[in-house]
């Protein structure tokens, strides 16, 4: 299976993806109006692939950062500015149908929960939040309000995704016992905690930019364009980075719900940075997918995965540099790299052809991958089209909302090494009381 076989098939519905969207009956073309806020690297790429459906109109731009503003907005001419996302919505509330929210995960809940107050639809990227309580409220207020939700992990709808998800349904591999998934990235520091202060750059609001976490002083190389990442008040490390994207397709084949138990192999916790390494363990109730149980491992940091047996690739073939594979109670496996390669069915330590038309018949997974840039979009469109009545997302929060959680449990289990932590679902509690704390976040006023 090549996939040149796949790209003849595909231009035709590449095309048809990007016919402007339809008029309204009445002639009139119906725009939705999106404030995006936060415009850093992922912002940039959210309001670039968001403002490509032809329905959207860019009414507002919102950065701490009067940089990030400068840079984009001669290209959204119409849009207007903000430095707080508090200020914009008192001001230009009724001019916003839906908000895109690209900060860095301390304020995702701070922005999407007062958009959706105010009734928006909201995009808002993973992880979902920055801690659990706030993951369940996003939840429960997008369904109160019945909103248009959608979560920003855009390889959920790419197609080598959707097809992994579709086999393993159609149980090519039969029930899946295990899911081993790693990444090498390092978002984690376990150096001094930083001190004394230096001068925020020009154009920065350095109390906008903590919003409602904890005070720190501003410290050069430690929080902006990205690093917040490896701070345990701002980011949430690795597996809140990469595990949302690759843990997903696992998740949402399987149909998974909250873990029973949860247990992260890692070093002391420290009061500032995540762990360099994780090794995290989950055993969910089994479903349909799974055999009575599934056991679901993590492996995170440099040199990541550990080699194992289950991971050992035909021909001794180096395995991809992050991804997922599932591992079937018969011992037969199905690899997922991550990103935009096509699942590898392995049955004996032999790669075995799969015949997608047998599993596949209705083509649900939609055509073969073209490009990032033809694919991108694909989640950005599904969630205008379902804010225009269009569609219906794929990734909203009640689905985001229990994926992060999960994530979150691993990343609470970094601060007890080693020890299986209980998770009760039904009640959002560890039955390790000492755990519990971090399941909330102490709001800063600002
Ligand atoms: N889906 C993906 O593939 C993907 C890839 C990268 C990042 N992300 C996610 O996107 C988000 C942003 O990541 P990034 O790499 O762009 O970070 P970044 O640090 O490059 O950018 C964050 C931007 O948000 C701005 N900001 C901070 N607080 C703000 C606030 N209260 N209001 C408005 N703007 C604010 C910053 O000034 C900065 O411009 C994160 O949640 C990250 O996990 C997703």
């Amino acid at each position: 299976m090549k996939r040149k076989e796949f790209i003849q098939t595909t231009a035709a519905g590449a095309l048809a993806f990007l016919l402007p969207f339809p008029s309204s009956a009445s002639g009139a073309k119906k725009k939705l109006r999106i404030a995006q806020v936060g415009l850093g690297s992922m912002g940039l790429n959210d309001l670039k692939d968001i403002a490509s459906h032809p329905a959207v109109e860019v009414v507002a731009l919102c950065d701490v950062d009067m940089n990030k503003i400068n840079a984009v907005k001669a290209t959204y001419a119409n849009a207007k500015i903000f430095t707080d996302y508090r200020e914009m919505f008192k001001n230009i509330a009724n001019e916003i149908d839906a908000v895109v929210v690209s900060t860095p995960d301390h304020a995702h809940a701070p922005v999407s929960l007062l958009a959706m107050e105010m009734n928006k639809n909201v995009y808002c990227q993973k992880p979902l939040t920055h801690y659990i309580s706030e993951a369940r409220k996003m939840e429960a207020v997008a369904a109160q309000k019945k909103l248009v939700t959608q979560m920003g992990i855009q390889v959920h709808s790419f197609y080598d995704y959707k097809l992994a998800t579709i086999l393993i349904q159609k149980g090519i591999i039969g029930k899946v016992k295990k899911v081993i998934a790693w990444s090498p990235k390092v978002w984690g520091y376990d150096g001094p905690e930083p001190e004394g202060s230096d001068s925020v750059p020009e154009g920065v609001d350095w109390n906008l930019w903590l919003g409602t976490a904890k005070q720190r002083p501003y410290k050069e190389g430690f929080y902006l364009n990205g690093n917040w990442r490896k701070c345990i008040d701002y980011g949430c490390g690795t597996l809140g980075d990469m595990g949302v994207h690759i843990f997903d397709t696992p998740y949402n084949a399987l149909q998974l719900g909250v873990p029973l138990t949860v247990k992260n192999e890692c070093r002391e916790p420290n009061s500032f940075g995540h762990a360099e390494k994780n090794h995290v363990t989950y055993v969910f109730p089994g479903t349909k997918y799974t055999a009575k149980t599934l056991e679901w491992v993590w492996y995170d940091g440099q040199g990541a995965p550990e080699l194992q047996e289950e991971l050992k690739l035909p021909n001794d073939e180096k395995l991809p540099d992050q991804g997922a594979m599932f591992i079937g109670e018969n011992g037969q496996r199905l690899l997922l790299p991550h990103f935009m390669e096509l699942p590898r069915l392995i049955v004996d330590n032999a790669y075995q052809l799969i015949d997608i038309k047998k599993f596949d018949a209705k083509s649900e997974a939609g055509k073969p991958t073209v490009s990032y840039d033809v694919e991108g979009q694909k989640h950005y469109h599904q969630f205008v089209d379902t804010c225009l009545g269009k569609a219906k997302c794929s990734a909203p929060f009640s689905y985001a909302a229990k994926l992060t959680e999960v994530i979150l449990l691993g990343v609470i289990a970094a601060r007890f090494p080693n020890q299986i932590l209980n998770w009760d679902g039904a009640n959002a509690r560890f039955k390790e009381d000492e755990a519990n704390k971090y399941l909330i976040g102490e709001y800063r006023s600002f």
